[in-house]
């Protein structure tokens, strides 16, 4: 059985994958940096790069063990080129071209969108699901909010995108503000069930132009002004304290010092972000005529737009990824590799990384 080998390092998880021809995942590893950038409540680019240089060389060790893959098993290394932090882009992309040059192997770049697609397709063929097309593709993550009709191999058609933050970078901003560390998606997702989204009027974006765009910039400025209204600076400081204390506080040991009040401005903030990916993905459903929908990248974990995605208001079935593939992983790299190697579709060793690479 022919195996890619997958290498992910666009923003702050250093990570190889080997998957197989037919989709079986032979091994996916993931190295995160987490506690690394989590000081600093957000991703720092030159300790990115610098921590993939330290990962890469043991991750791809990993990887290729317990896949129990030698270098000959190989048809081709996959890697992504983009979009991402340049200098952590070509941490893993160099590496590859390393690779593919000593072993004489085939190299195919990957656009880290596409990965995060190819990781709900890889998932649905797993559990034999066929997701029909043409699908919507919503990428949600840290850096990215982009919405897509694939019609089938390389044919998508960026139907809308944020004009601003993103919709993670939304969630880990209001976190920051509120106490909560880094990432701020996981945290918030876990205190927006115990606060009533009512409570708290926050508004949704008002915009003019493509309707399928997304904004989250104003969402992020009203939940400022709502904790600059309160004397809010003593619950800050505790819920910073416990995180000093303790790197991943337990759900309880947060509610203890999150106010009600609070959990109801978190559980408004879940709310309208949900409405505004949702409201966007039911429109271009009904404008396209898509058969499917896939929501993927980490804010694709988010246990209240899985609950609302499957209520039963989209007009076709909505599919995601396991956590572990929603996030940044590698897997979906050598997956979304997989079409190219059968198209014959290779890169050389010109390929650049790109910071602002496209997909449609
Ligand atoms: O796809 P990903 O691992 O990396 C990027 O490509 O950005 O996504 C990370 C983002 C972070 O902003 C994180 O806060 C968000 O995904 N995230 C979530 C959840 N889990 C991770 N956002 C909302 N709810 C979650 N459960
Ligand atoms: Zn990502």
């Amino acid at each position: 059985m022919p195996f890619i080998l997958g290498i992910e390092t666009s923003c702050d998880e250093t990570a190889a994958a080997v998957v197989a021809r037919d989709g079986e995942v032979l091994s996916s590893v993931v190295a995160s940096q987490l506690d690394v950038h989590a000081r600093y409540g957000g991703v720092v680019p030159e300790l990115a790069s610098r921590e993939h240089l330290r990962a890469i060389v043991p991750v791809v060790r990993e990887a290729m063990q317990e896949a129990h893959a030698s270098w000959a098993d190989l048809s081709a290394v996959a890697a992504t080129a983009g979009p991402g932090l340049v200098g952590s882009l070509l941490v893993g992309l160099t590496f590859a071209k390393g690779i593919c040059a000593v072993r004489r192997l085939p190299l195919i770049g990957v656009n880290h969108l596409e990965g995060h697609i190819h990781a709900v397709v890889l998932d649905a063929r797993r559990s034999n699901e066929e997701i029909e097309l043409p699908a919507l593709a919503l990428v949600a993550s840290g850096g990215h909010t982009h919405l897509f009709l694939w019609t089938g191999g390389e044919h998508y058609q960026l139907l809308g995108k944020t004009r601003d933050d993103a919709a993670g970078e939304a969630y880990d901003k209001v976190a920051k503000l509120l106490g909560f560390g880094y990432p701020g998606g996981p945290v918030l997702d876990l205190i927006a069930p115990h606060g009533d989204p009512a409570a708290v009027d926050l508004p949704m974006a008002k915009m003019k132009g493509n309707p399928l765009d997304f904004s989250f910039s104003g969402l992020k400025t009203a939940v400022l002004r709502w904790v600059q209204s309160r004397e809010m600076e003593a619950e800050i400081a505790a819920r910073r304290q416990l995180l000093k204390a303790k790197p991943r506080p337990r759900l309880e040991e947060w509610l203890e010092v999150t106010p009600p009040a609070t959990r109801n401005l978190v559980a408004a903030f879940q709310a309208v972000v949900v409405e505004e990916l949702l409201k966007r993905v039911e429109r271009a459903a009904e404008e396209t005529g898509a058969r499917s929908v896939i929501i993927s990248g980490g804010v694709a974990c988010n246990a209240g737009l899985r609950r609302a995605a499957r209520s039963g208001r989209l007009s076709c079935p909505a599919y995601f990824p396991t956590p572990h593939l929603s996030t940044d992983n590698a897997a979906m790299i050598a997956a979304a590799a997989w079409p190219k190697f059968e198209r014959g579709e290779f890169d050389d060793f010109s390929l650049r990384a790109q910071a602002n690479l496209a997909l449609a």
